[in-house]
């Protein structure tokens, strides 16, 4: 089973990806935590460039949604080998990160079609001003106007790939716990 988290920065997808991972070992399943962009040296590329304020200008977005496909086309032979040894993966982030932030979706859904879609996405749902607060102390975030409309972009998403939808307003405990009411009936455990 592949699972995802989206949402925009702030919303608490690294929190909540490692809440799930414990919740689901103790469990006694075989777990693997991916992110995107992810270790691979393509992501490592992405990572610096995310950092230039010109590598990230909208003339860039084609590019950059070519790194991450290609970031991503490697993380899929480790996601490939985990689900055939029956590991259940959470990830942070996915292909629909790349729907929403680089436009252009005919394109990216193209050059992406070989890319694996996970079985279930959970869109952590904030409002960008918390996000903002709760981004404080990194060294790169967006501002509020940037954070609203990609909030919008994923709601529009959201409904049409039938995303859950969790509201990542509440406190870290309560949403771990609206997860876990997603996740539990799908692997027949009971909580
Ligand atoms: P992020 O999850 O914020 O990583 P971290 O919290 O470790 O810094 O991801 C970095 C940025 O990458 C984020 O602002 C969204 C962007 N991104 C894209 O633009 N397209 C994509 O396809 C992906 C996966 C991420």
């Amino acid at each position: 089973m592949y699972i995802c988290l989206e949402g925009i920065d702030g919303s608490g997808k690294s929190s909540q990806s490692h809440l799930l991972e414990q919740w689901l070992k103790d469990a006694g399943y075989d777990v693997m935590r991916v992110f995107e962009p992810s270790k691979s040296a393509v992501g490592k590329l992405i990572r610096s460039m995310l950092q230039d304020s010109e590598a990230t200008d909208k003339n860039f977005q084609r590019t950059l949604g070519l790194l991450f496909a290609a970031d991503r086309m490697i993380l899929m032979e480790k996601i490939r080998r985990a689900e055939y040894e029956s590991s259940i993966i959470i990830a942070d982030r996915s292909f629909y990160s790349s729907l929403v932030y680089q436009n252009d979706e005919e394109w990216i859904r193209e050059i992406n079609k070989h890319i694996l879609k996970p079985d279930i996405v959970i869109l952590l749902d904030i409002n960008p001003e918390t996000a903002i607060k709760r981004c404080e102390g990194k060294d790169h975030f967006e501002n509020v106007e940037f954070l609203e409309k990609t909030r919008k972009k994923y709601m529009g998403l959201a409904s049409k790939e039938k995303f859950y939808v969790i509201n990542a307003n509440n406190g870290i405990n309560k949403v771990h716990d609206d997860i876990k009411k997603i996740i539990a009936p799908k692997l027949g455990m009971c909580i």
